[in-house]
C-alpha cells in the first residue's frame, strides 16, 4: 500500500495537536517528523520532546527523519510506542551499517536517506539491511522548496535495483511535492510520499490531505 506522510515541519506549532488531528482525519498514514540540528543542515527545527507530546494524542505512527550529525547519540530519544521508522542520512553516518543495525535492534524500521546530489551507488552495501530508502528531492533544511526533477530518474533506478537485486526496502520521497506533481512522483515508483507545506500551508488541511490520498491511492 502506498502511503502519505505529511511533514509537521510546516504545521503551526502553536496548534500542533490540532493540525495533526486534521491530517489524521484526512487519511494520512504516517506523521513525518523532520529533526534538524543546525549542523548537518542550516536550520534547527525541533527535537524528541515535541514529538513525544504527540504520543497518545494521535493514532498515527511516526516516521522520524533525522537530519543531524552524530545520529547514533540520539536514536533512543526518538523511540516511542508509535515510532515506526527512524531514518538517518548516509552523509551524516560514519559507520552506516552500525547505525542501521542499532536502529533495527530497537525494534523499529531503519531508513537511510541521501541528498539530491548524492549518488545511489553510495547505498550499494546497505540496501539489503534497510527497510526504507528516503530520496531527498530538495536540499534538506527547509520546507516549501522547489522540487528537483532529476530525482525522479533516481527513483526509477532505485526501483529497478530493488527488483533485480530482490530487495525489500520501501522507497520514500521527500521535498517539493504538490498536488500538481504528485501523480508523476508516484508513477516513478514511490511507496511513501512526504508533503509538508503543500498540506499544512493550505486553508483546508483535511481536504488537501484527502486530495493527496486520492491520487496516491490510485
Ligand atoms: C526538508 C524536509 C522535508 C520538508 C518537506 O528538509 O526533510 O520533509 O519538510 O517539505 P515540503 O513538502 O514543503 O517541501
Ligand atoms: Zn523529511
Amino acid at each position: 500500500m502506498r502511503k502519505l506522510a505529511p511533514s509537521i515541519l510546516s504545521a503551526d506549532f502553536g496548534k500542533l495537536a490540532e493540525d495533526v488531528a486534521a491530517i489524521e482525519k484526512g487519511g494520512a498514514d504516517l506523521i513525518h517528523v523532520d529533526v534538524m540540528d543546525g549542523h548537518f543542515v542550516p536550520n534547527i527545527s525541533f527535537g524528541a520532546p515535541v514529538m513525544k507530546c504527540l504520543t497518545g494524542r494521535t493514532g498515527l505512527p511516526f516516521d522520524v527523519h533525522l537530519m543531524i550529525e552524530n545520529p547514533d547519540s540520539y536514536i533512543e530519544d526518538f523511540m516511542t510506542p508509535q515510532t515506526e521508522y527512524i531514518t538517518i542520512h548516509e552523509e551524516a553516518a560514519t559507520h552506516l551499517n552500525r547505525s542501521i543495525q542499532h536502529i533495527r535492534s530497537l525494534g523499529v524500521k531503519a531508513g537511510v536517506s541521501i541528498n539530491p546530489a548524492t549518488p545511489l551507488y553510495t547505498l550499494d552495501y546497505i540496501l539489503e539491511d534497510v527497510d526504507m530508502v528516503l530520496l531527498m528531492s530538495v536540499n534538506p533544511g527547509f520546507g516549501g522548496q522547489k522540487f528537483i526533477p532529476s530525482v525522479l530518474e533516481k527513483v526509477r533506478k532505485l526501483a529497478e535495483i530493488r527488483k533485480t537485486g530482490g530487495f525489500n526496502f520501501e522507497i520514500e520521497l521527500d521535498g517539493g511535492a504538490t498536488l500538481d506533481n504528485v501523480k508523476e512522483i508516484m508513477d516513478a515508483g514511490v511507496d511513501i510520499l512526504v508533503a509538508g507545506s503543500a498540506i499544512f500551508k493550505t486553508e483546508d488541511i483535511t481536504g488537501t490531505t484527502m486530495k493527496f490520498k486520492e491520487i496516491i491511492g490510485r
